[in-house]
């Protein structure tokens, strides 16, 4: 029988043996099931729909070539997304450029590139980007508008609320503004509106909400300047699994509650149906990825805590420090093993937040143990630094029972390539 924790049916011992840890593991098999998903469940079930992967949550030139094999366009933030999905061949019309703070440098690389669509998060980016268009391009554009809604989910990743850096408020001057700004703008093709409401979530009043909130915007801009608006982008968050205690809804939970709504509106207003865009993130890769470390140090303070140490923490994954995210594992050679004990799961940076996983049961754990942390796939190798000088892992991608370096590990020299001295 076999002994250790096999990920996609690759040994997950065998794969720190070969790369070292901390190790993220990724599975292309899983990426693309879930790009399947989303196709069979949302883009086949209704025309006229778009599915842009938001690339904050995982971005590596591997990661951009199955993107750019699928259907699905691409969500960038930065130079830097933008520069990885353009240097992996992704067309600039699948590529959808967000930010709340876009820099001039980074509005003109994506003018000159012919991004497919820009995200203006606020009136002076609305107004910068007209004066950098000047008379060269025209800009296709979407207002992203903070919808005024609260998002069950943590604070820090929550973005739709009234008090949101992201966005233009709902019904607010600047909204009104910049509506009438990109109406008149020779250089600015308005396509419409974007939201993204928060991450992580298990119910769909929040994205509803929004869609009736935009729907509404949407006729009063047909009502007052006779625009019709084409495209309505309704954001990504959908939940995922991280404990046994997660109880995430199917995609078309979310899907088709927004879609009844948008075709219900419709006919209500009598508008044309914009096209709908979701960009999905985490829901694409979160499941896709485990993390593997050694366990160095254990040290039992009787009666209150048994801690294991990690040869990783907080730089390879900040969500617990950042947000108190959760997560489940197990030790990866000894799979079969009863949990006997209860420890809490120690990073190796000194910071006394940098705890891994809380009270988690596991077999004995000793020093050697490979321990094998579930569902890192989304925002952990994007999320990770180089705190203590840590050098950040690699990153290894399956296929179809198959190993591939797509990341090196960091070296010393690397750490040290950009410091002058
Ligand atoms: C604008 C935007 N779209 C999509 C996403 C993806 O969210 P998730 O990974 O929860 O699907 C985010 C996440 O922060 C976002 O800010």
């Amino acid at each position: 029988m076999q002994e250790n924790f096999e990920f996609c049916s690759v040994d997950s011992v065998y794969l720190a043996q070969k790369y070292s840890t901390p190790l993220y593991v990724m599975s292309q098999d899983i990426i693309e099931e879930k790009i399947d998903y989303i196709k069979v469940n949302f883009l086949d079930k209704y025309p006229r729909t778009y599915a842009y992967y938001a690339s904050k949550a995982f971005l590596t030139k591997a990661m951009a070539k199955i993107i750019k094999k699928s259907e699905m366009g691409i969500d960038v933030v930065s130079y830097g997304e933008l520069y990885t999905a353009l240097d992996a061949g992704i067309n600039p019309d699948k590529i959808m450029f967000h930010g709340n703070n876009k820099s001039k440098d980074e509005l003109e690389f994506a003018l000159e590139r012919g991004i497919g669509r820009i995200v203006v998060d606020g009136i002076s980016e609305l107004k910068l980007l007209i004066e950098l268009a000047g008379e060269r391009f025209t800009a296709k554009i979407l207002l992203r508008i903070s919808p005024n809604v609260e998002a069950h989910t943590h604070k820090y990743i929550s973005t739709g609320q009234l008090d949101s850096k992201f966005g233009l408020s709902f019904a607010s001057k600047d909204l009104d503004e910049a509506i009438e700004l990109a109406i008149k703008s020779e250089h600015i093709d308005f396509k419409g509106f974007h939201f993204h409401v928060g991450s992580q979530l298990f119910d769909n009043e929040a994205h509803v909400e929004s869609t009736k909130k935009a729907m509404e915007l949407i006729k009063e801009i047909k009502d007052k300047y006779d625009y019709e608006i084409e495209d309505l982008n309704v954001g990504g968050g959908f939940g995922v699994r991280y404990t046994a205690e997660d109880e995430p809804m199917p995609l078309e939970y979310f899907t088709d509650a927004i879609m009844e709504e948008v075709i219900a509106l419709i006919d209500k207003y009598e508008i044309i149906r914009p096209n709908i865009f979701i960009e999905p993130g985490r829901y694409i890769v979160a499941e896709a990825g485990i993390t593997l470390y050694t366990v160095g140090s254990v040290k039992n303070i009787e009666s209150v805590r048994k801690y294991i140490c990690i040869d990783g923490g907080m730089a390879d994954n900040p969500r617990p420090a950042l947000y108190q995210a959760k997560y489940s594992a197990c030790i990866a050679n000894k799979m079969y093993d009863e949990d006997t004990e209860l420890v809490t799961v120690a990073g190796k940076c000194c910071e006394s937040g940098d705890i891994l996983i809380w009270d988690i049961n596991l077999p004995k754990v000793e020093r050697g143990d490979i321990l094998a942390v579930m569902g890192t796939g989304a925002y952990n190798y994007s999320m990770s630094s180089n705190y203590n000088k840590l050098a950040k892992p690699a990153v290894v991608m399956i296929h179809d029972k198959e190993d591939r370096l797509i990341v090196q590990r960091e070296s010393y020299e690397d750490l040290l390539k950009n410091d002058l001295g």
